[in-house]
């Protein structure tokens, strides 16, 4: 579609994030002191809505939040970063999920979610928001809210044209239904193993599971798996293509919600009529500025800065 701005429509979940800073996890049993704690919004797609919107893209959320101050935090982000929240659902017999999440001085982090009302979204939520899925030029969505609201708004999307992302992230089995719908898949290495049911450790085994996920999905040109690997970069597979597109090198602080940075930065890019190799530049440039800042929701950069990182390591 050819429109001054993008649009994207995210299905997927909404969280607050509970942040303990510690020198390291906690092993079993044992009750460690922690550095500092912070409270965030969060939820991948809620994240990934806010990476589409703070990078130019005219975005809706479609989800699933519960009716106490977490759901209001939620709503008041929303209207502050200019995101749709029309079609999220408010429960009133469930609260909003959450997340907690440990991270270490290295930037690496840990997370349980407990999805509480994201797991609620019914396909009766996706018939309601039916003509802003029809309308977007891509559909983003994540594994953080029931997988039949997922395929239910593929089946809308592809129906009318959109290009279907899907970040299979936290990995679970999906059906073949569901990926017969996607285009484009963004699944990290571990993932990719969980999905693909082969191990990944070196470049051919990537190009391999990628190979065999790729066969899943929709049957066409554009269809494309984008395999994340941090540091080194992302590999990407196309019909004719796979080729690795090398990370930006930065010092890491927080890699919590880098994946999301990555996700809404592809779809906004491929929303904007990018070919696939500059939309997945731009969506490394994203996600190692995002592992600059603390927080999931607080490291979704924006554009000046993802081209200002671009242009400084060229
Ligand atoms: O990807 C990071 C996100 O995962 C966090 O914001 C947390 O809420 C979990 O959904």
């Amino acid at each position: 579609m050819n429109r001054a701005t993008p649009k994207v429509t995210v299905v997927g979940s909404l969280n607050i994030d509970l942040v303990c800073h510690a020198i390291r996890r906690p092993d079993k049993g044992e009750t460690i002191i922690g550095d500092a704690f912070d409270i965030f919004t969060g939820g991948k797609g809620f994240n990934q809505a806010t990476a589409a919107a703070r990078l130019g893209t005219e975005v809706s959320l479609v989800g699933s939040i519960g009716s106490g101050p977490f759901g209001d935090l939620l709503l008041t982000a929303m209207k502050k970063e200019n995101i749709n929240s029309r079609f999220i659902t408010r429960r009133t017999d469930i609260g909003t999920g959450i997340a907690t999440i440990v991270v270490e001085p290295d930037g690496d982090n840990s997370i349980i979610v407990v999805p509480r009302a994201n797991m609620a979204l019914t396909t009766a939520d996706i018939d309601a928001a039916t003509d802003c899925i029809a309308d977007a030029d891509v559909l983003l969505l994540q594994l953080e809210t029931p997988i039949a609201a997922s395929e239910h708004a593929a089946a809308i999307a592809k129906q009318h044209g959109a290009t279907v992302v899907l970040n299979p992230a936290p990995a679970q089995p999906l059906p073949d239904n569901l990926l017969g719908y996607v285009d484009i898949l963004t699944p990290n290495q571990s993932e990719t193993e969980l999905l693909s049911g082969m191990s990944v450790n070196s470049h051919d085994d990537a190009r391999h599971a990628a190979e065999t996920l790729r066969e899943r999905m929709v049957d066409g040109e554009k269809s494309a798996v984008v395999l994340t690997l941090g540091a080194k970069g992302s590999l990407m597979l196309t019909e004719t293509t796979s080729e690795l597109v090398p990370a930006l090198p930065v010092q890491p602080v927080d890699t919590t919600g880098a994946g999301d940075a990555f996700s809404g930065a592809l779809a906004t890019a491929l929303a904007s009529g990018e070919n696939l190799q500059s939309a997945v530049e731009f969506a490394n440039a994203a996600g190692a500025a995002a592992v600059t800042v603390i927080g999931a929701t607080p490291s979704m950069p924006t554009r000046t800065k993802v081209e200002r990182l671009l242009k400084s390591k060229k």
